[in-house]
């Protein structure tokens, strides 16, 4: 009754890894470099890169339920082996399988939904993780400066997007469901600012930037012109969902999606200034 968690090391595959395991579920943790996870004792892990196939058919062995990651690395490549991978699953004795987007529903959608797998697309808009970015910036100078900084989007926690694929893959109630995810309250990026201030006790600004000046700070960072236009096109305008708190963490989990401030929190050592 294994679960293979790919992506285990990032944002929401370690929640993910993490509430399994709680949940007394047997978990298989799936990174290029799992050492980077910490993770519970009891939890198997298994070095793979998704590109591998013969890796990926291995790790599937006695595994009956799939997280599976649709974008590669920092560049955010769609997963170029995903009707093969569905076929190693299905091949395996996989029962069910959740996807998680890369902001829009294309070829590893299609390859489970073909696959006659259960499965279940989790499709979130913003991570509040997404702030961990600012930190550098905040720790040195007390600002964050980005373009499109008052348009709002309801920012999920990434223990949530978990918790929903958690249930997902452990209970058979979601199959065949395409599941927009949004956080609790639609919120600026000024309106983020004052609650990571707020949780570490310092006065923060926001400084806006023009799409100019945003584009030449991602190409100084290295990011690729076309990460780049997806970046701020999506930033500029956003689908009308992405502000609108759907409710969907508290119907599938029963309890309320966590909060900006919450996540700021359990964040604030990251934004402290460093003696
Ligand atoms: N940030 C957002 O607002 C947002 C919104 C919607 C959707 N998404 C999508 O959600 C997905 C997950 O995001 P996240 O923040 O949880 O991820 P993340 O923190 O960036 O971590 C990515 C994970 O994938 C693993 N990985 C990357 N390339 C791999 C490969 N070739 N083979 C095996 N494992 C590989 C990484 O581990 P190793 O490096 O050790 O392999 C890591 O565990 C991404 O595709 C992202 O685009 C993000």
């Amino acid at each position: 009754m294994t679960i293979l968690i790919t992506g285990a090391t990032g944002n929401v595959g370690r929640h993910l890894v993490g509430q399994l395991a709680a949940g007394g579920h047997p978990v298989r943790a799936l990174a290029r470099d799992p050492s980077a996870g910490r993770f519970p004792g009891g939890v198997e892990t298994v070095a793979a890169d998704l590109t591998d196939l013969a890796a990926i058919e291995a790790a599937l062995e006695g595994v009956t339920g799939l997280h599976l990651l649709t974008a590669l690395g920092s560049s955010n490549e769609t997963l170029p082996n995903s009707a093969e991978i569905a076929a190693a699953a299905v091949k395996a004795g996989v029962r069910r399988v959740t996807t998680l987007w890369n902001g829009y529903r294309g070829p590893v959608e299609e390859a489970v939904e073909a696959s006659g797998l259960e499965w279940t697309h989790l499709q979130p808009g913003e991570f509040m993780s997404n702030a961990v970015t600012w930190a550098e910036e905040i720790r040195a100078e007390g600002v964050v400066s980005e373009p499109f900084g008052h348009i709002a989007h309801a920012p999920t926690h990434p223990a949530d997007i978990a918790a929903v694929g958690a249930a997902a893959l452990t209970t058979g109630e979601h199959a065949g469901q395409s599941y927009l995810l949004t956080g609790p309250e639609a919120l600026t990026v000024p309106d983020q600012v004052a609650a990571i201030g707020e949780a570490i006790g310092r006065e923060l600004r926001f400084e806006a930037l023009s799409e100019e000046q945003g584009r030449e700070r991602m190409r100084a960072m290295g990011m690729p012109d076309e990460a780049i236009d997806y970046v701020l096109g999506w930033r500029a305008n956003p689908p009308a969902w992405t502000a609108e708190p759907s409710g969907l963490v508290e119907r599938v989990t029963g309890r309320p999606a966590r909060t900006f401030a919450q996540w700021a929190r359990e964040h604030a050592d990251e934004f402290r200034s460093r003696p």
